[in-house]
């Protein structure tokens, strides 16, 4: 039998990202994984395919919408070939993934395919195709991620009642695409399949979309979306959604407890996503759940069982594979007997659409909720040269500083390549910066980080200068 320092169980982010780094810190490690690519949800279902598909649709809304107005004309019709954008998509998956794979490789890492389940808490069986064979761990790293939420009425047949991993590789443009949840995924593949042409209505329960964020991004998302052709019914609580043929029904009573019926011929169901332990037999080993099924884990990410942890989608908080990575990483740390710490309140939050949206630290609605007194700055895309340069002009960047010691406590951005420009508020929370260091750092002409500059300019004394 083979013994480890570490075994990771699951290779997403948050898996791969610790192996990786107890390898670097000397440890015999192993990772098992169930499927037959590494990279779980983020590099096979999830950030990656989504990326590809928003950007391939972008290329596509561009051709058709506004090569026009650059003066770049296309003789004959803009065609879309679904088939090769997939195509396309699926070799930026297999790339990524080998890319795992190599890395495993150059650190030494043992890779097992099949599913983990524990003997023990130190011994781990690795069944594949009706074959066991166990392996020894000193310590164990949980990272087996989540799988899709529905609601309990709601039958996924994954043809056209589907979740994001259908969505993904659907093989026709839907007609009318009907997505449940004004979340990240609804959004995003909402306004991919918007793009190349479906008709999309986005029916969220809660009273905006977005909900998670600050409420002034709902608001600009939201009015952007809808200019470019997603309808939303907000407050509004799906109650039924039936099959018939190609044609699906949805019914659902809206903020004035009207019913409303919505027939489509796809539905999505992006109402969140739930931890995942089916076949992990983490009872075997002791380790608890917690009430919502996520491995219960303490501030260093251990479980109720010493030697065991668990890291990423699978614990609590935010689903992000960034979180994941950042755990991965401080559980080798502990492990190795290192003092690691990670700041919750920095990981950012970005949303891929187009205008892409970022944020990082409280929004004004934690800030008020927590009786923190702040000042606000606010800058709009659209006086930046750089957005008229590009004609990318929705948009705004947001700062919340402390009104007395003008420490920025939250940034919120909606805008081109904001999912970028958020790594600068990041970086300076981190160093807890006030809003008047970042309105005295120069930031290069022209670019979309102006309009931090700007806010920052906007909080900590009103003058912000282009506006
Ligand atoms: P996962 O990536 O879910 O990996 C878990 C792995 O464990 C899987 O490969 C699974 O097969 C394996 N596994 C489970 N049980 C076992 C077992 N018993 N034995 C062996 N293997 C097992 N996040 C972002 O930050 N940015 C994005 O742009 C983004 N886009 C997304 C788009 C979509 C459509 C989706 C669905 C998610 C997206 N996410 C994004 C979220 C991100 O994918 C997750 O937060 C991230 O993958 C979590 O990483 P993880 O390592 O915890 O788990
Ligand atoms: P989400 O939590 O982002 O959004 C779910 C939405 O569904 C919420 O707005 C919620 O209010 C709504 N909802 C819940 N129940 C509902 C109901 N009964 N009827 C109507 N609406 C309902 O979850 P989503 O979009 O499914 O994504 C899952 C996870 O994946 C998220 O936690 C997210 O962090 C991660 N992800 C991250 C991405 C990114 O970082 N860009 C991209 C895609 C996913």
């Amino acid at each position: 039998m083979s013994t480890y320092d570490v075994a990771v169980i699951g290779s997403g982010p948050g898996g791969y990202v610790a192996a990786i780094r107890c390898a670097q810190l000397g440890m015999k490690t192993a990772i098992i994984e169930k499927y037959s690519t590494l990279g779980g949800t983020c590099l096979n279902v999830g950030c990656i395919p989504s990326k590809a598909l928003l950007d391939s649709s972008h290329h596509y809304h561009d051709a058709i919408a506004h090569f026009e107005e650059h003066g770049i004309e296309i003789p004959g019709e803009v065609k879309l070939n679904l088939e090769k954008m997939m195509e396309r998509k699926a070799s930026v998956v297999s790339q990524t993934c080998d890319g795992v794979k190599f890395l495993m490789d150059k650190n030494k890492i043992d890779v097992y395919e099949g599913v983990g389940s524990f003997k023990d808490k130190t011994h781990i069986n690795i069944d594949k195709d009706g074959e066991t064979q166990t392996i020894e761990a000193k310590k164990t790293i949980i990272a087996t991620g989540s799988k899709p939420a529905n609601l309990p009425f709601i039958e996924l047949d994954k043809e056209r009642v589907i979740t994001s991993t259908e969505a993904l590789k659907l093989k026709e443009v839907p007609k009318h695409m009907i997505v449940i949840g004004g979340g990240v995924i609804g959004l995003e593949l909402g306004q991919v399949y918007r793009r190349l042409g479906a008709e999309v209505t986005v029916v969220e329960f809660l009273d905006r979309i977005i909900p998670t964020m600050d409420s002034a991004l709902s608001k600009e998302l939201q009015k952007v979306l809808k200019k470019q052709g997603i309808k939303f019914h907000t407050s509004t609580k799906v109650k039924s959604v039936e099959r018939n043929g190609d044609e699906i029904t949805i019914k659902a009573d809206d903020k004035k407890d009207k019913e409303i019926e919505l027939k489509g011929d796809y539905c999505l169901v992006s109402v969140g996503r739930r931890p995942y332990t089916d076949g992990l037999n983490a009872e075997a080993a002791g380790v608890k759940l917690d009430d919502k099924g996520r491995v219960e884990v303490n501030d260093h990410l251990q479980t109720n069982v010493e030697n065991i942890y668990a890291i990423g989608d699978v614990v609590r908080g935010a689903m992000l594979a960034h979180k994941a990575e950042e755990e991965g990483t401080m559980v080798a740390e502990l492990i190795a007997g290192q003092k690691p710490h990670i700041d919750y309140n920095l990981i950012p939050g970005v949303v891929y659409t187009w205008p892409e949206v970022a944020a990082v630290g409280k929004t004004e609605e934690q800030l008020k909720e927590e009786g923190v007194k702040y000042k606000e700055g606010k800058f709009p895309m659209r006086a930046l040269g750089r957005s008229r340069a590009s004609g990318d002009i929705d948009g705004l960047v947001k700062i919340l500083a402390d009104e007395k010691t003008d420490e920025v406590l939250g940034v919120h951005m909606i805008g081109a390549r904001t999912a970028d420009l958020i790594a600068e508020a990041v970086t300076a929370m981190e160093f807890r910066a006030s809003a008047e260091d970042i309105s005295r750092m120069s930031h290069a002409h022209p670019t979309y980080a102006e309009a931090v500059k700007e806010a920052a300019l906007a909080a900590t004394e009103n003058r912000p200068l282009h506006i």
